[in-house]
């Protein structure tokens, strides 16, 4: 006996905090995915949040590479996966490679904020993506050498995160009891008094 996905969404919803987005409290990562596809509409909203992120010197330097279920795509980003991430990741019928150019190409100069700049346009996609009810679960774990020259990624561009992408399963169709145990456990935070500061090491007093 396991939990609904009714359950585990309200055991994982952060408690809310008046005037926080109702959606960065419930947006979590499950590994659970249902067969249901992402319609193309909903999969061009998540790029556009991703495309109005901000980013150093407006370079948006992301791109991301989308494969959907049955394509090459699909099954090479699958194929790069380390094992506790290929238990369960390919069920999602959008997997995504997150990648960065790291030279500005307005000059070709470095660019010290490709990474950083990904991941903030990923934040704001998998933000989107819970707002439209879908599930977004992103990955480190994950070859990057096979991914870059399966995918034939340029020289001048860094791998972020793979992202698997649709919408949430049944937690009891996972493979196995670890991955059960991860996907109904509660979400766990530093408290802000840990990492907001007024001065290094002590908390900002926001009372
Ligand atoms: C950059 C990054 C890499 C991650 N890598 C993995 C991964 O390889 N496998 C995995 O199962 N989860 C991975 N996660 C998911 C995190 O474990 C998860 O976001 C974190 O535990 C917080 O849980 P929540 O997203 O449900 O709030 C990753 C998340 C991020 C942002």
């Amino acid at each position: 006996m396991t939990l609904s996905t009714d359950e585990v969404n309200r055991l994982k919803t952060a408690p809310a905090v008046e005037g926080v987005l109702p959606v960065l409290h419930s947006r979590w990562s499950p590994r659970a995915f249902s067969d249901r596809d992402v319609a193309p509409a909903d999969l061009a909203k998540v790029f556009e949040a991703a495309r109005w992120a901000p980013s150093s010197n407006n370079g948006q330097p992301w791109s991301y590479l989308v494969g959907l279920r049955d394509s090459s795509t699909h099954s090479k980003i699958a194929a790069s996966l380390a094992g506790f991430n290929q238990a369960w990741a390919p069920n999602a019928p959008v997997l995504i490679l997150g990648v960065t150019r790291t030279t500005f190409a307005y000059n070709g100069g470095a660019n010290a904020y490709a990474l950083y700049d990904l991941g903030a346009a990923t934040a704001l996609l998998v933000v989107e993506a819970a707002a439209l009810g879908l599930a977004a679960h992103q990955m480190a774990g994950f070859d990057h050498e096979a991914a870059s020259q399966a995918l034939e990624i340029p020289e001048d561009y860094a791998l972020g995160s793979v992202i698997a992408l649709g919408y949430q399963g049944e937690p009891a169709m996972l493979a196995n009891e670890r991955l059960l145990a991860q996907e109904v456990a509660p979400r766990q935070r530093k408290p802000l008094k840990d990492f907001v500061f007024s001065a290094w090491g002590s908390p900002l007093d926001l009372k």
